[in-house]
Order: structure tokens, then C-alpha cells, then sequence
């Protein structure tokens, strides 16, 4: 476990300090275990770690040396691919003394294949620098299963024969799996042949076009083969993996996450953006952390909180309540727990109205809209069709009746939603129920001859569905 001194010694972890602009933010970290830095976007953030890498490689390249990085795929290492590409093009950064290995691969996977690691590492990096092509090396996914032992073997000591990992960077998936170490992996375990966890593969399914498609096995890298690393930078973008980060970082160390484990390195650091640091105590409950400002949004954040975690109403909240959960401050500042309940009542109770385009000739100083104009033009934005219904349909309906103008911005058409063979299964069962009962299926208008033929056929075609064009 690292100690208490180690943080405070280099609560940094090494990143260059905070800039004016684009930098971490900076704040206390009494909870956290891992030196962490949280940026605004994932742009800057990616940004700060392609820096320290391309410093890496060019002092190793003073040196005379080689540069040996462990790289991973996945969304998360994509926008720092992008940072050393562009560096490489406008700023002469070389690779020609980079040696790399990555973290993991589908098992079996063909390199040529859409979802293979060393296509993804080829498209999204190596193509595009001068790294020499025998310096880089992704596990094999083409091997008979009774050769990978003796593989994984090999691959650590080309590892080792290179000088050792300078360099890890890593994502997180959403259990806490690094590489593809899934919760369970012992910390002393090496590079093997591992069963990918359900939550993994139904992420991946996406790209392999449904459950079923998605491999069942991947070689990876080992957490020991990880931790070996002189440094180890981790990834993380998006609420999604808020939870996960929560307990790698000021959790304890298990198995149950295998992240946790890097708690154990002497030099990593997590580099996160906001929206994944939002379950860390300094940016959830920044008050048990540090002094803070109590302005009406931390009082209401403060004390939805205190309600929610004690499961009582804002108005039953006591001094107590207060004193024993380390808003004691507040409670100085404002006297009472009964004027700040109704405080923060209020506050709530101003957020619900039947009015949500604002009530014409009312007094909207507390109201959430205000009343003038009376009509207004609204825009809501839905990511799939049908979200808007789901979740405001009643406000949708309202607005209209009210006599507002009200558009909806789909942001997708909603097909990414559904998988090609899903929407093919059940054309098929309408093909086959028509056929059953004698129905003539009505042909869609503009939906020429060709684009229906999929639709005839009893088996799933192999192609994609093709568009309906009207
Ligand atoms: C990929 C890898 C995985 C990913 C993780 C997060 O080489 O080792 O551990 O880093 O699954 O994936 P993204 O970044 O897509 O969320």
C-alpha cells in the first residue's frame, strides 16, 4: 500500500504543475490513494499525457536508448494517439527508438479483422509515425490454444530482454479490469490466457455486432506484468466510469478491482476528466475535504446529500444531523439547521412548476422560467427517438398545451441502437409470419426491388441492413 508520506510527497504524480489554463484541478486529496489528476475535458487531459510521453522518448533518445511502452486500445487512449501523431507531424517528435508492446488481444482474433488490437493499434498510431515495424508487438490471437502458455512466456521476456516497461498507459474497464485482467485476477498473476467477464464482452459486443459474435477469451498482460512498469498512467473518461474509479482509487486494494492494485505501484497516476472523477469524495463531498465556499449551490448539493445518505427529509434535518456529518461549518455560518432546511427547501420546491415555458403575468422571481414572452419557440434535444417521451413526455405535452412553438432535435436516428442482425431477426419474423397466414406484406413506397431482397430470405444475410429510401 503506498504511504501517507509518499502522497503528500508527490501529490503530482509527476505531470507537469498545474497550467493557468487546461490544467488539473487542484484540490485537497485526504481520501485518495493514488495521486489523481481531474481535468475539465478529456482533450486536455489527453494532452498532459502524450506530453510526458513524448518527453520520455525524447530523453531516451538523448540517451541513446530505446523507449519500451506498454500501450492499450480501447476508446479511453485514442485522443493521446491523436496528441503524439500530431506532434510527430508538426513538432519532428520521432519514434524510431520506441519499442512497444501491448496490453491485450481478442482471442482468437485475425490481425486483419475489423476488431483486432493490432488493426486498432496500426490505424490509430503506427501507421501514421515513424516507429520501425519490428518494434512493435501486439499478443497473437492466431495461435492454437495449446501454444499460447509458451507465448505468454515468450512475450514477458522479449519484455524483460527490451529493459523493462518505461511506460504503461492503461484504460479501466467499467468492473475495474486493467488490460484485461478481469475482477478476480491475482496481483501476482502474468501474462495468460483469461475468460472475459460478461460485463466486458457485452461493452465489446457493439463493435462485433451483437453478444453472441463477441469472443469469449483474450490474452492478456498480467497485473504483475503491469505493475512491473517503472510508470503507469491510467485513463478515464465519462460518468460511466465514475463508480469504478471511486473504488480503485480510494477503495481498498482488491481483487474485486483489479485496478485497486495500481494503489500498490510507487509511480502511477490516474488522469481522469471530470464527469469520471464525480464519485471521489473531494469532488462529491468536497465539504469533508476541505474548507469550501457556501454559496446556494453547495448548500443545496450539501444538504440534498445529507437527506438523501440519512434517507431523511430536508425539513427533519437537525444540528445533529449537521454536527455528525461534517457540516458543522455550515451550520455556523447560518445559524440554525431549520432556517437552512427551509433555505434549501425552497431552493427545490422553485425547481417544479406546471408552468415550464414560465406563466404568463405572474411574478417568476422565483420561478424556474420566466413568464415573459408568453410563448415561447422551444428546442429539445433527445440522443435516440423516443427519449423525449420517456423522460419529459408530460412537459412535451404541456409546453404544447400552454401554446409554445416545440421542436425536438433527434441526435441519432437511432439505428446505432439497434443491432443490424436484431432489426434482420425480426424482419425475418414478419417475412415468415406474413408468409404463415397468407398476408401480402404492402411494399413500402420507394423501397425498390433489391432493397427488399434481404427481407424475402429465410436466414440472416451476412450483409447489413439496407436503407429504406423514400
Ligand atoms: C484495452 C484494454 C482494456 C481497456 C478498457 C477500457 O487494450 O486493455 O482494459 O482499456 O476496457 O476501454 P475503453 O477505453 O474503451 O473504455
Amino acid at each position: 500500500m503506498i504511504s501517507e508520506s509518499t502522497l503528500l510527497d508527490n501529490p503530482d504524480g509527476q505531470l507537469p504543475a498545474a497550467a493557468p489554463t487546461g490544467g488539473p484541478i487542484q484540490s485537497a486529496i485526504t481520501y485518495e490513494k493514488i495521486p489523481t489528476h481531474i481535468y475539465a475535458d478529456a482533450k486536455d487531459a489527453s494532452r498532459a499525457v502524450a506530453q510526458e510521453i513524448a518527453d520520455l522518448i525524447r530523453q531516451k533518445q538523448s540517451e541513446g536508448k530505446p523507449c519500451v511502452l506498454g500501450l492499450a486500445t480501447g476508446s479511453s487512449p485514442k485522443t493521446v494517439y491523436a496528441e503524439l501523431i500530431r506532434m510527430h507531424r508538426e513538432e519532428g517528435l520521432s519514434f524510431h527508438n520506441v519499442v512497444s508492446f501491448n496490453l491485450d488481444e481478442y482471442y482468437p482474433m485475425e490481425p486483419d479483422s475489423l476488431q483486432s488490437y493490432w488493426r486498432f493499434m496500426r490505424e490509430q498510431l503506427f501507421d501514421h509515425v515513424d516507429i520501425p515495424a519490428g518494434n512493435y508487438h501486439v499478443p497473437d490471437g492466431t495461435l492454437r490454444t495449446d501454444k499460447v502458455a509458451e507465448f505468454a512466456k515468450q512475450y514477458e521476456a522479449e519484455i524483460e530482454a527490451a529493459g523493462g516497461l518505461d511506460f504503461q498507459l492503461l484504460g479501466i474497464g467499467g468492473n475495474g479490469h486493467i488490460g484485461f485482467n478481469e475482477p478476480g485476477s491475482l496481483i501476482n498473476s502474468h501474462t495468460r490466457l483469461m475468460m472475459l467477464d460478461n460485463s466486458t464482452r457485452a461493452a465489446a459486443s457493439v463493435d462485433f455486432g451483437g453478444l453472441p459474435k463477441t469472443p469469449r477469451k483474450a490474452i492478456t498482460m498480467g497485473v504483475s506484468s503491469i505493475l512491473g512498469a517503472r510508470r503507469v498512467v491510467l485513463l478515464a473518461w465519462g460518468e460511466r466510469k465514475a463508480p469504478v474509479i471511486r473504488g480503485a482509487v480510494e477503495g481498498l486494494v482488491t481483487e474485486l478491482n483489479p485496478a485497486s492494485y495500481l494503489q500498490t505501484h510507487p509511480n502511477a497516476l490516474f488522469v481522469i476528466d471530470e464527469a469520471a472523477a464525480s464519485e471521489l469524495t473531494r469532488m462529491k463531498t468536497p465539504w469533508l475535504v476541505d474548507s469550501v465556499v457556501w454559496d446556494n449551490k453547495m448548500k443545496k448539493k450539501a444538504v440534498t446529500y445529507l437527506s438523501l445518505t440519512l434517507g431523511k427529509p430536508v425539513l427533519k434535518l437537525t444540528d445533529r444531523d449537521y454536527n455528525d456529518n461534517g457540516m458543522s461549518d455550515l451550520l455556523a455560518q447560518y445559524g440554525q439547521a431549520y432556517d437552512i432546511n427551509i433555505d434549501v427547501f425552497n431552493q427545490l420546491q422553485h425547481t417544479i412548476t406546471g408552468w415550464p415555458g414560465g406563466k404568463p403575468n405572474a411574478d417568476d422571481t422565483n420561478r424556474p422560467e420566466r413568464a415573459l414572452p408568453a410563448h415561447k419557440r422551444c428546442l429539445i434535444f433527445s440522443p435516440h427517438p423516443d427519449d423525449d417521451i420517456i423522460s419529459m413526455g408530460g412537459t412535451f405535452q404541456r409546453l404544447r398545451d400552454q401554446g409554445h412553438e416545440v421542436h425536438v432535435g433527434y441526435q441519432t436516428s437511432g439505428n446505432i441502437a439497434v443491432a443490424d442482425d436484431e432489426a434482420l431477426r425480426f424482419a425475418d419474423y414478419v417475412v415468415d409470419f406474413n408468409t404463415k397466414f397468407g398476408i401480402k406484406s404492402p411494399k413500402p413506397p420507394g423501397f425498390s426491388r433489391m432493397q427488399q431482397l434481404p427481407f424475402a430470405r429465410k436466414r440472416t444475410p451476412k450483409w447489413t441492413l439496407p436503407r429504406c429510401v423514400t
